[in-house]
């Protein structure tokens, strides 16, 4: 029983690992979640496609390395952040689909709460802004179509949670209904300084508090599976959101320490400690993580499109076969040729303009399939510089270490070059790319008494290659002049 099961459910799959207590992954196992885009700018899920998909997951997992539910000591659940799942508390159905993170439909709730100016009671009780990527005006949104539910919603009927709520909800058979402080930070409707629900954000988004999961640790006893699911009672140790636990994967636990993770989209989290930096330059403040009842702070940028472009690359435009074979592609390309601002879904941090679309500028006749691809990454580069830049605006004073980056896309050279160039900072990879998952199983082993404290854990992390920038400040300074020009003349706000 020294065996910990992580389970990641992220915006376009689900995964399953197996890990011994050294955390050495035993086997693995993945299933693609299907994308459902019912308008333009609505993205949901069907909640229950996750469920199978998780069940399968984990089973595929456990065959794979021979194990069976019985030999695992603990289950540590990481998650895409936002998304909104609603449920009835009887039968455990969701009562629609989830709306996803990056749907825009509460674009113009948000923006008349910012014309009556609640902004900044948002900002200074939950660190964030008015935007639709928060799950507080999705869920509004929710009861505001259906006068039926929200009449339910009052009487204690139903139950609200992001995706790491709804699995446990179902892994424990009901029994739990409970979400960790990562996931509730990004509610909009949970207060990070008191780190409780808040009653004024409640009522600024009208939401019935009967709605609301406990909200507990990262590292602490979110029940057990009931025997219905894998036949055996396992204990869910671990949860916290999947740029949470990327922040733990990474072992970014001093003030200071900053992670990149390049998944769907790029979220940078630079940890602050027990310092709760309030930003001025429209990034968030978010919970690094909550352990033993305390939060650690962090500075959170977050971009909506990274490997999404280059999904677009291959599914879209169809220029590429497999996602690593942008890097060869993009190798042929020139450096600047064109300039692709990946709008697709808005812009997240720090403009946050959801009404914005992706645009591409400086097209000619010789512009080919690798300049699309270089500006691809490219374009990755440019806005984790922005995050950067704003994070050093926000926090002069605090130290900054090396970028550590993660993600799928953090297995392309060229893009982690381009990051250090454009960067003017070092760029460091770890061994282990799965830090996000990594992170969850941490969690839960730390809990089950089965992984070392912190800073143990933290000496185990191990880079597997740097990247050290090769470009003079002017070549720079140009491209990062002709990026802003770019984002300048897509916004659609001023
Ligand atoms: O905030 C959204 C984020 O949690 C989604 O992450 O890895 O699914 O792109 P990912």
């Amino acid at each position: 029983m020294s065996f910990i099961l992580a389970i990641d459910q992220g915006t376009t799959s689900a995964r399953a690992l197996v890990y011994d207590a050294a955390l050495n992954v035993l086997a693995s196992a993945q299933e693609e979640l299907p994308q459902i885009y019912p308008a333009d700018g609505w993205v949901e899920h069907d909640a229950e496609v996750i469920w199978s998909l998780v069940q399968s997951t984990v089973k595929s997992a456990l065959d794979k390395a021979g194990k069976t539910p019985s030999d695992i000591a603990a289950i540590g659940i990481t998650n895409q952040r936002e998304t909104v799942v609603l449920w009835d508390r009887e039968t455990g159905k969701p009562v629609g689909h989830a709306i996803v993170w990056q749907d825009r439909r509460t674009a113009e709730t948000c923006r008349k709460l910012k014309a009556d100016g609640a902004e900044p009671m948002v900002q200074e009780q939950t660190g964030l802004l008015l935007d639709p990527y928060f799950s507080g005006s999705k869920l509004a949104w929710m009861l505001d179509q259906d006068r039926g539910l929200r009449t339910r919603a009052s009487k204690g009927e139903l139950a609200f949670g992001t995706i790491d709520s709804f699995l446990i909800y179902r892994l424990t058979g009901g029994k739990r209904h409970v979400t960790d402080a990562s996931n509730a930070c990004r509610t909009l409707l949970f207060d990070i300084g008191t780190q409780d629900w808040s009653d004024d954000l409640l009522k600024l988004f009208n939401i019935p508090s009967a709605l609301l999961p406990e909200v507990l640790d990262c590292a602490d006893d979110f029940g057990t599976t009931d025997p219905s699911v894998f036949g055996a009672s396992v204990p869910i140790l671990g949860c916290a959101g999947d740029q949470h636990a990327a922040t733990i994967g990474q072992a970014c636990f001093a003030p200071g320490m900053v992670k990149a993770t390049y998944g769907t989209g790029l979220f940078a989290v630079l940890n602050t400690g027990s310092e709760r930096i309030q930003s001025k330059n429209r990034l968030l403040t978010t919970l690094a993580y909550r352990l033993d009842g305390k939060p650690t702070y962090a500075l959170e940028g977050s971009v909506f499109i990274a490997g999404a472009a280059v999904q677009w690359l291959r599914d879209g435009l169809k220029l590429i076969e497999s996602a690593p074979q942008v890097n060869d592609l993009a190798n042929r390309g020139v450096r600047g040729a064109i300039t692709l601002v990946p709008a697709f879904v808005g812009l997240g941090a720090p403009y946050w303009d959801p009404d914005a679309r992706g645009a591409i500028y400086g097209i000619t006749r010789d512009t080919g399939p690798e300049d699309f691809a270089h500006a691809v990454l490219e374009s990755v580069a440019f806005q984790t510089r922005d995050l950067l830049d704003a994070m050093a605006r926000d926090w002069p004073e605090g130290e900054r270490s090396v970028l550590r980056v993660d993600g799928g896309m953090t297995q392309s050279d060229l893009t982690l070059q381009l990051l250090a160039d454009i960067l003017d900072a070092p760029v460091e990879r770890p061994n282990d790319l799965e830090t996000t998952v990594k992170g969850a199983a941490y969690l839960a082993g730390l809990k089950a008494g089965l992984c070392p404290d912190l800073e143990t854990f933290a000496s185990t992390w191990q880079k597997d290659a740097e990247f050290t920038p090769h470009l003079d400040e002017e070549t720079r300074q140009f491209h990062m002049d002709r990026w802003h020009d770019a984002v300048k003349r897509t916004l659609t706000t001023t």
